[in-house]
């Protein structure tokens, strides 16, 4: 079975093609970057408007298949930008309805989970997804992906993306912030983890404040990292000695930075667990992830009628079934 996927949940457009063994026949992607400000919901659905019709041939002409190859249309159903959604639910339901294939929506998140597995072999990891739209610690008990714990307010890509925009070091912020970073010294920042949760709105009015009160940028970047890091990393461990897992993995677009791995790996390293990261360009958005997943919710549950491909802004992780994991080595 060959399933083709669309992304399309914030400002990565992506389109993937794979097949049932997890070969990834093609991916195709186009970001966009704004030119000033964040992301812009309806920017973002424009971008995928004008992307997807062209992201599609070129994901075909890549795989060296025809239209009529594809046996699945996956699209990403949420959680992401309601407008952003919206167009790549609709355009799934077009080639769907134009190529007389099945269709089906999957959860975005659980998507970076099942593609980073299938790159890295990881089997039943505790999962840290880290995005600009996306904080949480991810990992499979009873029968789902349960979230163990999250953001209260901002994901901690937005928290570094919003500072370098706030502090004129531009959009992204995150690549910037680690670059500043590798020269700066610890200033004392707030650190927030409540109960299993994180919050990263305080930490960002405190470094903006840092910077304006004339604290060295460098300084600043450093203690934002060290503190955001410190405060994810803690998470992940405490859900890794509860679930009594072996693998810890890290996913999502603030997985490029080195020090967040590094922490991620000496953390897992401490508690005998083996630490796995997917070739980054499988930890961002793309179209891939979708596809895989499509095929394996396909296999268990079949396609979806039309009517259940609504999108869902506000889906979370732990909504879905998950029957292919082995329940007993959870
Ligand atoms: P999602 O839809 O999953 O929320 P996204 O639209 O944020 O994803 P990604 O490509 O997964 O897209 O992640 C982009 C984020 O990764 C941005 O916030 C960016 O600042 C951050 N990022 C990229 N490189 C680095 C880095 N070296 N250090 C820290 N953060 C980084
Ligand atoms: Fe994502």
């Amino acid at each position: 079975m060959i399933s083709l996927g669309i992304e399309g949940t914030a400002e990565k457009t992506g389109v993937g093609i794979v097949d049932s063994d997890g070969n990834i026949l093609a991916m195709a992607g186009k970001q966009l970057f704004p030119e000033e400000g964040g992301i812009h919901p309806r920017l973002a659905a424009e971008h995928h408007a004008e992307w997807i019709p062209k992201l599609i041939p070129q994901a075909i002409e890549e795989s060296g298949l025809s239209y009529d190859d594809i046996d699945l249309i996956s699209f990403s159903q949420g959680p992401g930008l309601g407008p952003a959604l919206r167009i790549v639910a609709t355009s799934a339901r077009s080639l769907a309805l134009s190529l007389k294939k099945p269709i089906i929506g999957v959860n975005h998140c659980i998507g970076h989970v099942e593609v980073g597995k299938l790159d890295t072999g990881a089997v039943n990891p505790v999962s840290l997804y880290v995005s600009g739209g996306n904080s949480q610690v991810i990992a499979y008990e009873s029968g789902r992906y349960r979230i163990f714990g999250e953001t209260l307010d901002i994901a901690v890509g937005n928290c570094l993306d919003h500072f370098g925009r706030e502090t004129g070091l531009g959009h992204p912020g995150g690549p910037v912030i680690e670059r500043l970073a590798k020269k700066g010294s610890y200033v004392d920042l707030p650190y927030v983890v409540k109960g299993m949760d994180f919050s990263f709105s305080g930490l960002l009015s405190a470094a903006i404040r840092e910077v304006q009160k004339g604290t060295p940028m460098e300084d600043v970047c450093f203690s934002l990292q060290e503190t955001a890091f410190a405060m994810l990393v803690e998470v992940t461990e405490r859900a890794l000695s509860h679930t009594q897992k072996d693998e810890v993995m890290l996913c999502g677009g603030v997985s490029a930075n080195s020090r967040l791995r590094e922490m991620l790996r000496t953390m897992s390293e401490e508690h005998g667990a083996k630490f796995y990261m997917p070739e980054m360009k499988l930890c961002g958005d793309n179209g891939v992830m979708i596809a895989w997943l499509g095929l394996l919710m396909c296999k268990e549950f079949g396609p979806m009628d039309l009517n259940d491909t609504r999108i869902i802004q506000k889906f979370r992780t732990d909504e879905v079934d998950i029957p292919w994991i082995d329940n007993s080595k959870s």
